[in-house]
């Protein structure tokens, strides 16, 4: 009998990518393979990968060096890349002195059984077409069975910001069938998951083609799949949110008042060079209408300093609106040129010390506002959706608010992928610490 083969699977980049690798287990999965943590022992090593920025490549870059060091012992071992760099290097990840062996994009996985096959009798292969209709819609993604599920909803990007990727690393825009997610999320349910996160790279522009369906439709089809179950989603591009999407969230109390919503700049200059397709005003404007229809909504952005050609004044108004929209967080990011995009012919003229001179206060204001923000929690009770132990210490465990903040409390076994109250006795700008309250009758028959 020929022993089962072994796949070991790293995941970078963003939840698209989570979503996908537990797509790429799925396939690898009905064709015999068997999945390992430890890459020591897999007969197939496979990395999926995020072009985002030069750093993120980098982090790839120095992973794939330790696979293939694992040669030495394993000298069959097959070593893959998949997802966004696969996409962006192609070829030029298979050259001679590469240890690579596969080269798989995001809309190629459908052929990874025949191309790992190839590759462990010793033949490269490389799949990088993106495809215009492929979204996996039929396939059902290998989750272990957990508290929270990411579902994607749609792939790709027709947005072209000037400075990103995407585009080019996922092809174009494409959803799947509101009939098909909810059958999945109704699956989901079935098997004890609690809360889902619909994905896609902007949600907004989601359009299903079957029943005509938009973002609003899908997000209220999927709440009503069960009154108990937390329904987040990301991302939201400013440009293509609707009133009737806001009113949608506003409407059901299992959607999450919990929207990610990127700015990027407070510049209109720089939103201009950027493709953003939105003004600074029409972004204030339209968190106002978000905040009047939810007002305990909770906002967060990603915002990049150091863009081509920014001044100290565009910065300054990066500043001044997140002052002014006050997020409960921030993801923030130095500009990095990406070969290709349209950006990248605009130069990066903005030193180095700048760029970091300018994240760094981005970063400094948001903690001081986020802190702020969490501060009026102190003294409240709650409710979480209790995730397990926490990362830092085992006797403790963490949960998260419906607009996901995370909760730390002792640790109590039976809290575990339970709705529950806590109190917060103290906060800081990342975090709630707080104590879990009794459970009430009532609490006991929602939790199910
Ligand atoms: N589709 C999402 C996010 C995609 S990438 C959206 O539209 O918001 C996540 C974030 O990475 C972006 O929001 C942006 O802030 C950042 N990013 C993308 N390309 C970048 C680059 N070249 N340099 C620095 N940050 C970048
Ligand atoms: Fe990139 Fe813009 Fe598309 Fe987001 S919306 S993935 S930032 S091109
Ligand atoms: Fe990175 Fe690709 Fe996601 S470039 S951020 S993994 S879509």
């Amino acid at each position: 009998m020929i022993p089962v083969r072994k796949v070991y699977l790293e995941t970078y980049g963003c939840q698209m990518n989570v979503a996908d690798s537990e797509v790429v287990l799925s396939i690898l999965n009905n064709a015999g393979y068997e999945r390992t943590d430890r890459a020591a022992e897999a007969d197939v090593a496979l990395v999926n990968t995020c072009a985002v920025r030069e750093n993120a490549e980098q982090r790839i870059y120095g992973r794939l060096g330790e696979f293939r060091h694992l040669r030495k012992s394993n000298p069959g071992l097959v070593i893959g890349v998949l997802g966004c760099m696969a996409e962006r290097l192609r070829k030029d990840l298979l050259q001679s002195e590469s240890s690579v062996d596969l080269v798989i994009g995001p809309d190629e996985y459908r052929r990874l059984p025949e191309l790992v096959e190839h590759a462990l009798q010793g033949e490269k292969g490389i799949a990088v077409r993106l495809s215009r209709v492929e979204n996996y819609d039929d396939i059902v993604p290998l989750r272990t069975d957990g508290i929270s599920a990411w579902v994607s909803v749609m792939r790709g990007c027709d947005k072209f910001c000037t400075f990103c990727v995407v585009p080019y690393t996922r092809g174009r825009e494409r959803s799947r069938t509101v009939r098909n997610v909810v059958k999945e999320i109704t699956a989901l349910v079935e098997r004890g998951f609690k809360e889902v996160t619909l994905l896609g790279q902007n949600v907004n522009s989601y359009r299903d083609g079957e029943s005509q369906g938009d973002f609003a439709d899908l997000l209220e089809a999927v709440a009503r799949i069960d009154s108990r179950l937390r329904v987040r989603f990301t991302t939201s591009h400013p440009q293509d949110m609707s009133d009737k999407l806001i009113a949608t969230i506003a409407r059901h109390d299992n959607i999450c008042n919990y929207i990610h919503l990127p700015v990027q700049s407070g510049s209109d200059r720089i939103l201009r060079l950027m493709n953003r397709t939105y003004t600074s005003s029409h972004y204030l404007n339209l968190v106002g209408r978000i905040r009047a229809a939810i007002p305990d909504v909770s906002l967060s952005t990603d915002i990049i300093a150091g863009f081509p050609t920014e001044t100290d004044e565009d910065h300054r108004m990066t500043l001044d609106l997140l002052r002014e929209v006050s997020y409960d967080g921030a993801f923030t990011f130095k500009y990095s040129p990406r070969e290709n995009t349209k950006a990248w012919q605009m130069g990066d003229d903005i030193p180095e010390d700048v760029k970091v001179a300018r994240l760094n206060e981005i970063i400094d204001l948001q903690r001081e506002i986020s802190l702020q923000r969490n501060r009026v929690l102190v003294g409240q009770t709650v409710e979480i959706l209790v995730e397990g132990p926490s990362k830092r210490s085992e006797k403790d465990f963490t949960g998260r608010t419906e607009t996901n903040k995370t909760v730390v409390f002792p640790r109590d076994d039976a809290a575990a992928g339970q709705y529950r109250k806590v109190t917060i006795d103290r906060v800081n700008s990342a975090t709630l610490f707080g104590s879990l309250a009794p459970v009430t009758a009532r609490r006991k028959a929602a939790n199910g």
